[in-house]
């Protein structure tokens, strides 16, 4: 076949659950004890680029199938200050056994969808992944759900055969990007909330957008520590279950997850806020009670919460919405009129305290195939 492109190039956003994902009735499919719904991010994202050199063969003098690797460099489109991420010899493994998972299940998944299932990328032929973030990686900014977001979109996107088909297809029918969403479930359970926007309910296989009646909001992470998380969320995921805590845990969360469906519908930002707060606070307590605890917390999230808690006594309907996720940085969501107000208040109150500031996004989404004159090794 004729190769129209080798360099794949896709962005995925990081996802900000305010009910969270803590828990899995199943480790290997990455299904949740709960149902989550979470707010897609615009610019804090993973770009990842799938480099595509034909026509490997295996030592068996056979093509290698399915051979995978990562090279740590940022791709050529990915803005100038994003950050290659550090993987250890196991999130390497991680990263290439679910490009190796898709690579397997995109034939299928690409003709069920009307898509040339022998494509160019199928088989033979090693794929090289490039990935950079837009934020610091492992301090509770979500970079899995981004990353694995986009390693799955751009593996597929490799997959296939003409990229124009792949991409029309992507962006019409919602229900190509929701299956690529299930198949990115498996490598991270979070980065199934990635592929649309801005707010997504996942429950059970499968995550899709749901309705809400906003204002235009701002997204400000106050970020206290950019050092890499101790305690990976798959840890995490089971050291919970070991809380007294835990019982109950499963209602609670579904509870909260209709309460928050409905006053985001309602445009009840007052009432998001409040269901925002005890979730991020139980879900960490999960983490301080556990069995073997554990905090993400540094000295500086105890202060700004303790910061936030007194506004929120002082007058509830002030509190803007705020979460935490696996790490010491707290976010910050409010209507976009109130993000520089809460930026000085922050500056003037906190020493140390850097702000990222971003809005609600709409997914995953492809950025470029283009073939280049001579595909060599890196
Ligand atoms: O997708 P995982 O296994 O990295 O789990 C992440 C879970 C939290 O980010 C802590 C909460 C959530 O719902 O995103």
């Amino acid at each position: 076949m004729r190769r129209i492109a080798d360099r794949f190039l896709v962005r995925a956003p990081s996802n900000i659950a305010l009910v969270k994902y803590m828990g899995k009735t199943d480790s290997v499919l990455n299904l949740p004890e709960n149902g989550s719904i979470s707010m897609t991010l615009e610019d804090l994202c993973t770009y990842a680029e799938i480099q595509v050199v034909p026509e490997i063969q295996g030592k068996d003098g056979k093509p290698a199938i399915g051979f995978c690797s990562w090279v740590p460099e940022a791709p050529a489109g990915a803005p100038p200050l994003s950050r290659v991420p550090r993987l250890d010899s196991a999130g390497l493994e991680k990263v290439i056994r679910h490009m190796e998972r898709v690579r397997g299940a995109a034939p299928d998944l690409l003709e069920s969808f009307g898509l040339d299932p022998g494509g160019l990328g199928s088989g033979r032929d090693r794929f090289i992944l490039r990935s950079a973030n837009t934020f610091p990686q492992s301090s509770g900014i979500a970079s899995s759900a981004s990353s694995f977001a986009a390693i799955t979109l751009a593996t597929a996107w490799a997959c296939g055969g003409d990229p124009e088909d792949f991409r029309k297809v992507y962006t019409k029918n919602p229900e190509f990007p929701r299956a690529l969403a299930e198949l990115s479930r498996r490598g991270s359970g979070s980065s199934c909330r990635s592929f649309e926007g801005p707010w997504v309910a996942w429950e059970g296989g499968r995550a899709r957008a749901i309705d809400a009646t906003l204002p235009p909001l701002r997204h400000l992470v106050l970020v206290v520590s950019e050092s890499t998380k101790r305690v990976s969320s798959s840890e995490a995921h089971l050291r919970i279950k070991g809380s007294p805590l835990w019982r109950g845990r499963v209602d609670r969360a579904e509870t909260r997850k209709r309460a928050l469906s409905e006053a985001l519908l309602q445009g009840d930002l007052r009432m998001v806020a409040k269901l925002a707060w005890s979730e991020a606070w139980e879900m960490h307590s999960l983490f301080h009670t556990a069995e073997k605890p554990f905090s993400y917390w540094e000295p500086a999230t105890l202060d700004l919460l303790q910061g936030f808690a007194g506004i929120f006594e002082a007058d509830e309907a002030e509190l803007p919405i705020l979460t935490l996720d696996a790490g010491p940085n707290i976010h910050l969501i409010c209507p976009a009129d109130q993000a520089e107000p809460w930026k000085s208040r922050i500056n003037a109150n906190f020493k140390g305290i850097s702000v990222l500031e971003d809005r609600p996004g709409i997914g995953a989404r492809l950025i470029s195939a283009v073939q280049e004159a001579q595909v060599g090794w890196p």
